[in-house]
């Protein structure tokens, strides 16, 4: 299919072409373990699900093309497809971690990962001249979230790319936070794209899934190899409903980050919380690079779904949470339903408490993922809420 066609109609065509057999409009769910061979050696391009199923094959297309990638490749969690991604490198290579990455990351690398050998380091990736101190011989890969969870840190990816490309490192970006829709970390010199499409990818709460995107063969090669041989795969159901959730994220992902936006605003302006951190506020410290670095296939600034407030205390904090009644408390985020979290509790409980505090993660702090429901009521339950 053509690739010069809009997100919107990429979204809802690559992958999805009517099935051949029976011209079912909605593609086939092929639940199969194994593939029927002709002779020995003779296959229909497909022997066994977890190499390859023609399920996940539509989906890894369509998420391909979503990010501005070549190759597509389809994980049972987030986690799984970051373990991957480092799976690829070897026992004494080095790798710079941004210092706030989402717990689960960092609880891998420093428990997993430096076991294995590899060398992990965290830096604060706002700053360009603290990657650039960090860089060693050994040094293969970098990997970046940006927004950070749950501090919402933005890293210039067009500027440590160019880093990266001089010094023959790999750039990989967690673009959980924005989706596809929302920022293109290909397009701006970025290596790989990661995804915890257990988040807007697959957009209900209903599923785990994880994803790699890249458009470089090499890459791609040694990431089909991991793939195949490790085997954290997803099954062809959960394939089939993020293929059906790819359809709308345009709208969700636009709806879920304009909500924010204006709810952001209007709680900045009243004294209720300590403060609002949310890179669509002028008084966010890296605003302008949102502005230009977050930017949905129509060409305007799109800011996220994901706000963070400081309560003042963990009374107040949790008094707040016990009285929301849209706002559920629980972990993830993305989904079409309007969530709240204590990330200091729950998703960092791994990292220790120490390293939480220097870097501004506070126990009172909550982090809102806003849902596609009526902004009206989504304000009116916070502001009861904090103020009953
Ligand atoms: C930014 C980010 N990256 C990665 C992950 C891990 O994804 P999963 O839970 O699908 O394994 C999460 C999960 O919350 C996340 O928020």
């Amino acid at each position: 299919m053509n690739k010069d066609y809009n997100f919107q109609t990429k979204a809802i065509h690559i992958g999805n072409k009517p099935n051949k057999e029976s011209g079912s409009v909605s593609p086939p769910i092929h639940l199969t373990s194994t593939f029927e061979q002709e002779k020995v050696g003779s296959d229909k391009g497909f022997d066994y699900s977890r190499g390859g199923n023609p399920t996940r094959k539509r989906l890894e297309e369509n998420l391909a093309v979503l990010e501005n990638g070549d190759f597509g490749l389809a994980f049972s969690s987030g986690m799984a497809a970051t373990t991957a991604l480092f799976q690829t490198l070897e026992s004494g290579d080095h790798i710079i971690i941004g210092r706030n990455v989402y717990g689960g990351t960092y609880r891998m690398s420093v428990k997993v990962m430096s076991k294995l050998g590899l060398n992990v380091e965290f830096v604060d990736t706002r700053s360009s001249e603290l990657i650039c101190s960090a860089i060693k011989k050994s040094t293969k890969l970098i990997f970046v979230e940006t927004p950070t969870n749950p501090l919402l840190e933005l890293c210039d990816i067009k500027k440590v790319a160019e880093i990266c490309k001089e010094n023959e490192i790999v750039l990989a970006v967690d673009n959980t936070f924005m989706s596809p829709y929302g920022q293109s970390p290909l397009s701006l010199g970025a290596d790989v794209v990661m995804h915890s499409a257990t988040k807007f990818i697959g957009g209900h709460s209903d599923l785990l899934a994880g994803a790699l995107i890249t458009s470089n063969p090499n890459i791609a090669d040694k990431l089909y190899f991991v793939q195949k041989s490790v085997g954290a795969v997803p099954s062809p159901f959960d394939c089939w409903l993020m293929l059906r959730s790819t359809k709308t994220m345009a709208l969700r992902v636009q709806k879920q980050s304009d909500n924010a936006l204006k709810i952001a605003k209007r709680l900045e302006l009243s004294s209720d919380f300590k403060s609002v951190i949310y890179p669509g506020l002028e008084s966010h410290p890296q605003y302008e690079l949102a502005k230009k670095q977050q930017v949905n296939p129509e060409g305007d600034s799109i800011f996220g779904s994901m706000v963070s407030l400081k309560c003042g205390s963990i009374k107040k904090r949790d008094k707040f949470i016990a009285k929301l009644r849209l706002f559920t408390l629980a972990e993830s985020l993305g989904g079409v339903e309007s969530l709240i979290s204590v990330p200091y509790e729950m998703t960092h409980a791994a990292v220790p408490p120490v390293i939480k505090e220097s870097m501004g993660l506070t126990n009172d702090l909550v982090r809102l993922s806003f849902g596609v429901e009526c902004v009206e009521d989504l304000y009116h339950d916070i502001l009861s809420a904090i103020n009953e």
